[in-house]
C-alpha cells in the first residue's frame, strides 16, 4: 500500500515562520519527493471554533488567508488536495463512534490538551456565577476529532511539530482500539517531525517559547521585507553582548536559533556583504564559523541581524510574489478549495462506509438483518 499523508492548520490567523519551518517546508518537499501516493492539507476550521465559538467570524476570514498561504508558499494542488474541514462531515460522524472509544480520563491525561487548557486559562471553578470559563466539550475532545481527520483518509504519515506528537499517540490507540473492537480497517499513522533542532520550536522573535499569534512575536510569511527587517531588528540576542568586542553567546540567542533553521550554505557567498564595514570584515563560509567569531568576539550584533534579515526576505521573496499574485483571483483560491474539499469528501464517504460495515450498523446494506431470519 502506498504512503498517504494527512495534516493540516487551524484558520486562527496568517501562517508564520514557525508554520514554515515546522512543517509547510517539509510539506512542499514531501510533495514534490514523489513518495506519497495521496496528499490532503486540510484547514481545520471545525477544530478552530472548538475554542473560538463566539468568533467564526476570525475562523472565517481567514480560511483564505490560510490558503494563500499554503499555495504560495508552494503546496500544488494539482498534487495535494487542500480542503475545509467542516466541509467534509463525514468526519464529524467518525468523530461521533471515536468518542466511544477514549474515555475522559484518558484525554485528561493528554499533555497538549492539558497545557492547551492552562494557556486558554479555561478553569474547574467554572460555573454560572463565576466569571471563569470552563472548557468547551468540543475542544476537550478535539483529540478525537484530529484522529478522525487522519483515519478518514488511512493517513500513514503525518507531517507535524512536536506538540502534535500526543495527538497522534491517541490517534493511535484509537486505531487499535477499533480495529481489535471490530475489524481491522483503519491504519495507524506515524508522526513525521521537523527534521532540524531549531526548527522543531521556533521561538518567537523575543526569544519566549513559541511564535504565537496572541504573544506578538510573529514574522509572517505575508510579511513586507520591511516588516521583516524591522522585526529581526528587534530581535533578542544575548544580553550579555554589550560591545561588538565583547565574547557572545550562541546558545539561547534568538538570532542564531533562526540562523540554524534558515540559513543554508549558498547564503555566505549571495550575503557576504552583510559581514563587511568599514569597521570590520569577515568571510565565512559556514555557520560554525560565525559562530565561533561571534563567541570570541568581535562580530556585531548589527552585522548578524542584517544577514539573517537578507536570508529571510530571500526565502520570503518568492512567497510574497506568489501571493500577490494568487490575491488578485480570490474566486480561483476557493475553486481550488471546493475542488479539493469535493476529492477529499469522496475519500472520507468510502472510509466511514467501511467503518459503519466493520461496526455493522449499515443496517439497510445487510440483507440478513433486513430478511428477519
Ligand atoms: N491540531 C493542528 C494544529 O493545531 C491542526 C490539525 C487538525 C491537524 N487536524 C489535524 C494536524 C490532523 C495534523 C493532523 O495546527
Amino acid at each position: 500500500m502506498g504512503k498517504i499523508i494527512l495534516t493540516g492548520d487551524r484558520p486562527t490567523g496568517r501562517l508564520h515562520l514557525g508554520h514554515y519551518v515546522g512543517s509547510l517546508r517539509r510539506r512542499v518537499e514531501l510533495q514534490n519527493s514523489g513518495e506519497f501516493e495521496k496528499i490532503f492539507i486540510m484547514i481545520a476550521d471545525a477544530q478552530a471554533l472548538t475554542d473560538n465559538a463566539d468568533n467564526p467570524e476570525k475562523v472565517r476570514q481567514n480560511i483564505i488567508q490560510v490558503a494563500l498561504d499554503y499555495l504560495s508558499a508552494g503546496l500544488d494542488p494539482e498534487k495535494s488536495c487542500i480542503f475545509i474541514q467542516s466541509m467534509v462531515p463525514e468526519l464529524t460522524e467518525l468523530t461521533f463512534y471515536y468518542m466511544n472509544l477514549v474515555t475522559v480520563q484518558r484525554l485528561q491525561r493528554n499533555p497538549t490538551v492539558k497545557q492547551e487548557i492552562q494557556m486558554r486559562g479555561f478553569s474547574e471553578e467554572a460555573d454560572e456565577n463565576s466569571n471563569k470559563k470552563g472548557t468547551p466539550v468540543g475542544f476537550f475532545c478535539y483529540p478525537i476529532s484530529q484522529a478522525s481527520d487522519i483515519t478518514a483518509f488511512k493517513a500513514t504519515t503525518v507531517p507535524a511539530g512536536e506538540d502534535q506528537s500526543p495527538m497522534i499517540e491517541q490517534c493511535r490507540e484509537i486505531v487499535r482500539r477499533f480495529n481489535s473492537t471490530y475489524s481491522p480497517v483503519l491504519v495507524e499513522p506515524e508522526i513525521l517531525l521537523p527534521d532540524n533542532q531549531a526548527c522543531m520550536r521556533l521561538p518567537g522573535t523575543d526569544g519566549k517559547a513559541k511564535m504565537s499569534k496572541s504573544l506578538g512575536n510573529c514574522i509572517y510569511l505575508s510579511d513586507s521585507a520591511e516588516e521583516v527587517t524591522a522585526k529581526v531588528k528587534g530581535m533578542f540576542t544575548d544580553p550579555g553582548h554589550l560591545q561588538v568586542s565583547d565574547p557572545g553567546k550562541v546558545e539561547g540567542n534568538t538570532v542564531f536559533t533562526y540562523l540554524d533553521a534558515f540559513c543554508r550554505p549558498e547564503h555566505f557567498e549571495k550575503f557576504a556583504s552583510c559581514f563587511v564595514s568599514k569597521k570590520s570584515s569577515f568571510t565565512f563560509t559556514s555557520l560554525d564559523e560565525v559562530k565561533a567569531q561571534y563567541r570570541q568576539g568581535g562580530l556585531g550584533d548589527m552585522m548578524l541581524k542584517n544577514f539573517l534579515a537578507a536570508i529571510l526576505n530571500d526565502i520570503l521573496e518568492p512567497i510574497r510574489a506568489r501571493r500577490a499574485e494568487l490575491e488578485k483571483d480570490i474566486p480561483a483560491v476557493f475553486e481550488v478549495l471546493r475542488k479539493g474539499t469535493e476529492c477529499a469528501r469522496k475519500e472520507a464517504a468510502q472510509t466511514l462506509e467501511e467503518v459503519r460495515h466493520s461496526m455493522r450498523i449499515d443496517y439497510f446494506n445487510d440483507p440478513e438483518l433486513i430478511s428477519g431470519k
